[in-house]
């Protein structure tokens, strides 16, 4: 009988399409994210790489900083210092471009050797 693995590559086919069918291209990613919670962390701009505000569907409002290690912090929204960089990341990344001095220009560096 092939019933059944026919099946079961069936059911599979239909599962991988559907899931790649739910996603959204990779720049997308930053977008989704809500934060718990938040704190006051200070990154410095050029380990920066993205910064947003957690979409509007979330509970709790913070400032998102991805850095150039591909960690994500949530901090502050009301916090002085969080709302430049913020301002400054918009500026930054105006035409859709990518991010630009001061930001995203240090290599993931976890032993903070640049500094
Ligand atoms: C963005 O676009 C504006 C006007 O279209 C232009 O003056 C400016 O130089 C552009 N900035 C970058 C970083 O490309
Ligand atoms: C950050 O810079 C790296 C290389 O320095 C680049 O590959 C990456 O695409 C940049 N990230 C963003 C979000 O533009």
């Amino acid at each position: 009988m092939k019933t059944l693995p026919t099946l079961i590559l069936l059911a599979l086919i239909c599962f991988l399409h559907h899931s790649s069918a739910g996603l959204n291209g990779p720049g997308k990613v930053f977008e989704e994210l809500c934060c718990p919670s938040f704190s006051k962390r200070l990154i410095p701009k050029p380990k920066v790489k993205h910064v947003a505000k957690t979409p509007s569907r979330c509970k709790t409002t913070a400032i998102v900083v991805t850095t150039v290690c591909d960690e994500t912090s949530c901090i502050d929204p009301e916090w002085r210092w969080a709302k430049k960089l913020l301002a400054e990341f918009k500026k930054a990344t105006a035409n859709n471009t990518s991010p630009s001095a001061p930001f995203n220009i240090s290599k993931c560096d976890k032993q903070k050797k640049q500094q």
